[in-house]
């Protein structure tokens, strides 16, 4: 077993005005402070980016964005880029969320390239992968997500495992309350970390943390961290309220 760090992430997704991003980050702030050994982590719109950055600073919380845009710079109307990012506060990015894959057109390709950008920056990319409802039903999860991971993570040589975070997020879960019971997401991170073994080795393997993500709550939160390869969660519903999203963080 490696020794990982939990992180606890919350996704708030196209949620909360700069007005309710301050408000929310404050409370946060305040409400992890006897969180110990476990990284929290929040990602707030971009509008709203540099705001929760100056209310974290003195915090131990952790800044990241919900996606960004490969090209250091140029005329590319409404992206961000990595540098952009960067000078805003962040740490980390989510890249290939479900979401953007679906209704953003973002392929394997896309993403692969928006990994290797965030990396270049150094910039942690949450890389997030994940079976349909159907892929499932025709047993085709571990497939699909051999080819997420391989067409992700393409030309990319990792040597350090803190590089890059890893999300399970089956697209089934994500939204509809419907969570992976604690084995079910077991059996998938403990494949998703033997792929990672293929690919980078042991070592890398052994420290690489993945988190479990979709319809993660304040009931199901323990049962999944119990769980020896689910490192953390990735959570959107419950991450917008902060008492809940800070007992989350406590899941212990
Ligand atoms: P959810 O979203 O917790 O609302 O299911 C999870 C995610 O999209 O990361």
């Amino acid at each position: 077993m490696g020794n990982r760090r939990p992180l606890i992430a919350g996704n708030w997704k196209m949620f909360k005005t700069s007005e309710e991003a301050a408000a929310t980050a404050k409370e946060i702030v305040r409400l992890v402070l006897d969180v110990k050994n476990t990284d929290v982590l929040i990602s707030p719109p971009f509008t709203s980016i540099s705001l929760v950055r100056e209310i974290i600073r003195e915090s131990s919380v952790l800044l990241a964005a919900q996606n960004l845009y490969w090209e250091k710079e140029g005329a590319f109307t409404g992206e961000i880029s990595p540098a952009m990012l960067v000078s805003a506060g962040c740490t980390h990015v989510i890249i290939g969320h479900s979401e953007r894959r679906a209704y953003f057109g973002e392929t394997d390709e896309t993403v692969n390239k928006k990994i290797n950008a965030a990396i270049l920056n150094n910039l942690i990319p949450i890389f997030c992968v994940g079976e349909s409802d159907e892929d499932r039903e025709l047993n085709k999860t571990f497939s699909v997500l051999d080819k997420q991971v391989e067409n992700g993570l393409k030309g990319l040589a990792l040597t350090d495992a803190a590089d890059i975070v890893l999300a399970y997020e089956p697209v089934w879960a994500i939204g509809t309350g419907k969570t992976a019971t604690g084995d079910q997401a077991q059996e998938v991170h403990a494949y998703l970390r033997g792929l990672l073994e293929k690919k980078y080795g042991a070592f890398f393997a052994d420290s690489l943390r993945i988190l479990y993500g979709g319809s993660v709550n304040l009931n199901n939160i323990a049962s999944l961290m119990e769980m020896p390869d689910i490192d953390g969660a990735l959570i959107g519903g419950a991450s917008l309220d902060p008492g809940t999203f800070s007992k989350i963080a406590s899941f212990k």
